[in-house]
Parts: structure tokens; sequence; C-alpha cells
């Protein structure tokens, strides 16, 4: 079978992993400061590191003081984890359409819901594209908003010259076990904002002052103060390991990725049933291939892929359809997912997997 998705592991992660069993202090240490050194060099700001890149999102919005009452903009068209991040923060998700053409927020529909209540916009920079980022930090300085990019697809993706998160607001990256890079689950905030960055370090080890700079002394702190409501989201010394030999294989796996998707929309590009979405992967480093599928076709091109043997993936089911957040519809949101299907794509895949996942789509138009 072809795997939509999967880790890349080799002998150096092993070996990582085992190194640090060996040592048996497994909770946040040294191995956690070196990942967050290392991102932050590979970046170019400084790097907090969390256990999930949903706790990335939930920290940021709750270290803006984001909350209660307080409305984030968001498109529907996202994972689950964008929306829990920020209803576990306590604020409540406002799900906006996408443009169709790459799959990012539209700012026209995101203007129509605007409040008093807005406090954010979080751009989803969808398979790696983070869209028109210009206009969106724009959009958001014009009606005084926090910018948290919701960068989990987007590792080494260039956006105008410049790598995503070193520069704007704050992004927050994922390292889930088939992310552009993995720390077998894990996450990143990247900012500038020192009072950002300080604050993250408490609440992610229970809202402990200042207990990060002890933890990385392999120490902690016995007599402590709590300013505020903290988490169980630290990274540990197993997970940053991995993410430490991950990062120095990244260009490899960006190369692949880039390849790869480079190759579907050469073959891809002359089926008329078939929709490639907008991606320049000279500068997106891609972390899924979604394509969409015409006349309502997506379900057989579906069954057909899995019956030759091709996992596929649907990215996503609109948030704005759960009970837990629906309140209103999204015409052009729910017409896209209909159409939507995700191919597979990482780093272990071939030129040959591709041409053999086009060939079947070709068979079925
Ligand atoms: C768009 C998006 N946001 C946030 C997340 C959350 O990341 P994690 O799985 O590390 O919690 C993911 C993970 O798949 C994602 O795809």
């Amino acid at each position: 079978m072809i795997r939509l998705s999967k880790s890349v592991i080799g002998n150096e992660e092993i070996l990582a992993v085992t190194n640090v069993l060996k040592k048996e202090f497994l909770g946040m240490g040294e191995e956690v400061f070196k990942f967050e050194k290392d991102i932050s060099a590979f970046i170019g700001r400084p790097a907090i590191c969390v256990n999930t890149g949903t706790a990335a999102l939930h920290l940021a919005l709750q270290a803006c003081d984001i909350g209660d009452g307080d409305e984030v903009l968001v498109q529907s068209l996202t994972y689950l984890a964008s929306f829990q991040a920020i209803s576990a923060s306590g604020a409540k998700p406002i799900a906006c359409e996408v443009n169709s053409h790459d799959l990012t927020i539209d700012l026209n529909d995101a203007y129509k819901r605007l409040t008093k209540k807005t406090k954010a916009i979080m751009p989803v920079h969808y398979s790696g594209n983070p869209g028109n980022l210009e206009s969106i930090y724009s959009f958001a300085k014009k009606h005084g908003l926090r910018v948290i990019e919701d960068a989990a697809h987007a590792f080494g993706s260039i956006y105008k010259n410049k790598l995503i998160g070193s520069f704007g607001d704050i992004c927050c990256f994922s390292f889930d076990g088939i992310k552009n890079i993995s720390s077998g689950e894990g996450g990143a905030i990247v900012t500038n904002d020192k009072n950002v960055i300080n604050r993250i370090k408490d609440i992610r080890l229970l809202g402990v002052s200042k207990d990060s700079e002890n933890r990385y002394k392999n120490e902690r702190s016995w007599e402590l103060n709590v300013n505020e409501q903290g988490w169980r989201f630290h990274m540990s010394n197993i997970m940053a390991s991995i993410g430490i030999e991950q990062l120095k294989k990244f260009k490899s796996f960006q190369q692949k990725r880039k390849e790869l998707a480079k190759l579907y929309q050469k073959l891809l590009f002359e089926v008329s049933e078939i929709e490639i979405i907008d991606i320049d992967y000279d500068l997106i480093t891609p972390h899924i291939f979604p394509i969409k599928v015409k006349n309502n076709n997506r379900d057989l091109l579906k069954t057909e892929l899995e019956q030759n043997g091709i996992q596929v993936g649907i990215h996503y089911y609109p948030n704005h359809l759960l009970k837990f957040y629906s309140n209103y519809s999204l015409p052009k949101t729910e017409r896209i997912y209909s159409n939507l299907l995700t191919l597979p794509l990482h780093p272990d895949l071939n030129k040959s997997d591709i041409d053999y996942i086009c060939k079947v789509i070709k068979s079925v138009f």
C-alpha cells in the first residue's frame, strides 16, 4: 500500500533516543534547550518548544491575553486543532471562508465577521502555503488584531524571500509524526515578542515562574511561585532528541517533498477533471498534496485509488459543521470540501510512486 503520509525515521533518531534513555533524564532538559537553539538558529528568531502544535497555538493565545469573551478569526477549512486551541484558551473561533484558488483565509469574508470582541486572526498556511500574508498583516494592523500564524504545515516555506516564522507577530509550528520535520509529537512558538516568550516559558510548565531556566540545568524549582494558570505542555528530551536529528535532515526532506509535488503538478496538469491548488513549489515546502476533483467525482476517484492500494485523505472536514462549533453555513467552504482529495506525499515516496498514482487517476477520467 502507498501511504498517504508517514514518519521518516533513520538510525540517527534511534541512536539519539537511545542516548537520552541511557542518560535517564527524560523530561525537559538539555536536549529541549538544544532543539530550541537549533530551531531558533534555523529561523532567526527566539523559539520555545512544547509538546504539540495545538499547545503552541493555545499558549500563544493565552500569552497574548486572549481568552474568555474574545473572538479569533480562523478559516473553517483547517485541522480541528486550530479550533480546539482557540476554544481551549476560552476564546471563540469565528469560522471564515477560504479563497478557492489557494485555500487560505478569505479576508473579505473575515471582514464581515469582525466585531468589537475580535482580538486576533489565525491564518492557516494550508499545505505550507501562507497565501497573501502581507494582506493578512495589513488587515490585522488596520483592525488592531494580533496575528497567530498556524504554520503547522509550513516549516521551511518561504514568503517574499523570508522563511516563515522569521518575521511577523507569532508563528506556531507542529512537529507531529508526519510533519515536514517531526519530534514524534511536538510544536514550537517563534516570535520576537519577549513578553510572549517569557510567559510561555512559564505556562507550558504549570505556570511555575522561571522554572524553565532551572530545567535546562537539570534542576527544578522547589520553592516555587505561580502567577497564572499553566499547563503540562512542555517538550521532553526524548522528543527533542528526535527533532534535533530531523532538523539536520530537513534540506533533503524538503527537496524530496518539492520534487514530488512538482511531478504531481506536471502529470496532473492536463487532466481536465482535476484542479491543482495554486502553489509555487519553488517557495513552498508542501506538507500535503491536495487536489480538487470536479463534477462530483471526488468519491469515485477516492474509491478507485483506494482499490489500487493508494491511501488518500480529505483535508479537512470544515469545523463550522461540527456540533461544538456550528452556528452558520459557509457555502464556498462546503462546496470546496466536497471536491477535495489529498494524494500521498512524504519523503519516502519515489517518482515511480507518483507516476503510478497519476496513471490510476488518468484511468478514471
Ligand atoms: C493546520 C494544523 N494546525 C494545527 C495542528 C496541530 O498540530 P499538532 O498535531 O502538533 O498538535 C495541525 C496538525 O496536524 C494542523 O494540521
